[in-house]
């Protein structure tokens, strides 16, 4: 289905490949007054300093004003749910799972959910977000959006059973591996991980097949974990084990796994975590709007935990902006541990971009501004009057933006958001599509 605007020479480009020169740009990281010139050639950055004066550009951006960086990595969340921002709010997480949100998205069909992560995918371009880890329910539909928007996802299809031999579970997980094939065959940025739901939805056998069948094909594993104080006390009064204990026993703790939440820890599940295939996306907002308190960031950061941030998907949080998530994280850290140190602006900047690409299994191919590395970059209005005056950009963008002040953005090479605008959604169409699914809830 195509989302793409009618602007057929913007459109053409988008599609063959672009040359790209950002001219002057202030890089993130680096003090205010250096600039440099980025130069992108087929998806990658081919030129970091000044371009050479052959290099033949299709755009050319001019960032004298602007200050760039990679892109956002939102490490968990469920795009589709945009679709039920605002329809269960103010609920504790039971009622809100099982009695709200659970029943509507049963009968929700995969044209709804494409439509769904279309409106993500603009809020998230817009904040400066270029690619997340999605779990959803509706495999080929959401690929399928992410092909025609140019948007990098990591896919987790959710899987939940009793055990291996539970015909739901194997389905599940058959539509995964489907999926799979399908990005390959249309060309979509996606890669994959097996999205077992969360140890109160999965078995323990369950969890055992999806630990050796991550070994099998090398496919990483992303569960929503420790979540709740419900979920921690039923864990220890069934199995006797906290949860990250109870995890490390089925084995998934061997193999690259990005865990959400990570709520309620003790001293010991902390250091059980502390391992380089380990990695705790962190949902500040979700978990403090569904009642069940902060995790602990800067005691998982100190133990040696690989932290990023996640937004949750849009029924719990409602918001999928990682900028403003961001600032929230660095201040629940410092306001709950009563610690102005407990997160500084660089660490939190690094929990949302560097770690995310890590725990994302990006960073080999995106998440530098370096030559060779495939361009996944944003640009920030630098005149913006909530960043000024400008000592240092990491502490002002951390503590003072809201996405607004992204003005472009570039995935893979592409340019999927000029001046604010989006290249590759129809806003109209979508606003339309969206309103006709409503009107059904
Ligand atoms: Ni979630």
């Amino acid at each position: 289905m195509p989302v793409l605007t009618g602007k057929r020479d913007e459109r053409d480009r988008r599609l063959n490949g672009q040359n790209i020169l950002i001219k002057n740009a202030h890089f993130y990281d680096a003090p205010y007054g250096e600039r440099k010139d980025v130069a992108i050639r087929d998806g990658k950055i081919a030129h970091v300093g000044k371009a050479p004066a052959d290099f033949a550009a299709d755009t050319v951006i001019d960032a004298s004003h602007k200050t760039i960086m990679p892109g956002f990595v939102n490490c968990h969340t469920h795009a589709y749910m945009t679709l039920f921002r605002g329809y269960a709010d103010d609920l504790p997480f039971h009622t809100w799972l099982f009695d709200r949100i659970l029943p509507i998205e049963d009968s929700l069909t995969g044209e709804e959910a494409y439509w769904g992560t279309i409106l993500a995918y603009a809020e998230m371009i817009r904040s400066g977000t270029t690619s997340m880890v999605d779990m959803h329910m509706f495999p080929k539909t959401v690929v399928r959006a992410a092909k025609d928007t140019g948007m990098r996802t990591v896919l987790t299809r959710g899987i939940t059973g009793s055990d291996r031999r539970d015909p739901g579970a194997q389905r599940r997980i058959g539509e995964m591996l489907a999926e799979k094939e399908y990005a390959e065959e249309i060309g979509a940025d996606a890669t994959f991980m097996f999205g077992p739901h969360a140890i109160y939805t999965c078995g323990e056998d369950l969890l055992k097949y999806i630990a050796e069948l991550s070994g099998e094909t090398g496919l990483p594993v992303h569960l929503h974990l420790a979540e709740t104080k419900k979920e921690f006390d039923d864990c220890l009064a069934e199995h006797g084990k906290t949860t990250v204990s109870y995890l490390a026993d089925t084995g998934l703790l061997e193999r690259p796994i990005l865990l959400a939440h990570c709520v309620y820890l003790t001293d010991e599940d902390i250091a059980l975590l502390a391992r380089p295939n380990v990695s705790v996306a962190t949902n500040p907002a979700s978990n403090a709007k569904l009642a069940n308190g902060f995790a602990p960031v800067a005691k998982m950061l100190k133990a040696g935990v690989r932290v990023c941030l996640g937004t949750d998907g849009a029924s719990s949080n409602n918001s999928l902006n990682m900028i403003s998530e961001m600032r929230l994280l660095s201040l629940l850290q410092k306001g709950e541990t009563k610690d102005a140190l407990a997160l500084t602006a660089p660490e939190t900047m690094k929990i949302a971009v560097r770690n995310g690409y890590e725990a994302a299994g990006l960073a080999q191919r995106c998440g530098r501004i370096e030559e060779g590395y495939e361009a996944d970059l944003i640009l920030i209005d630098e005149d913006a009057p909530h960043l000024l005056p400008q000592f240092d950009f990491r502490a002002a963008f951390t503590y003072a933006a809201n996405g607004s002040e992204v003005t472009d953005s570039i995935i893979h090479g592409k340019l999927i958001m000029r001046d604010r605008m989006l290249l590759t959604i129809d806003e109209e169409r979508m606003r339309s599509e969206i309103a006709k699914i409503i009107k059904r809830f």
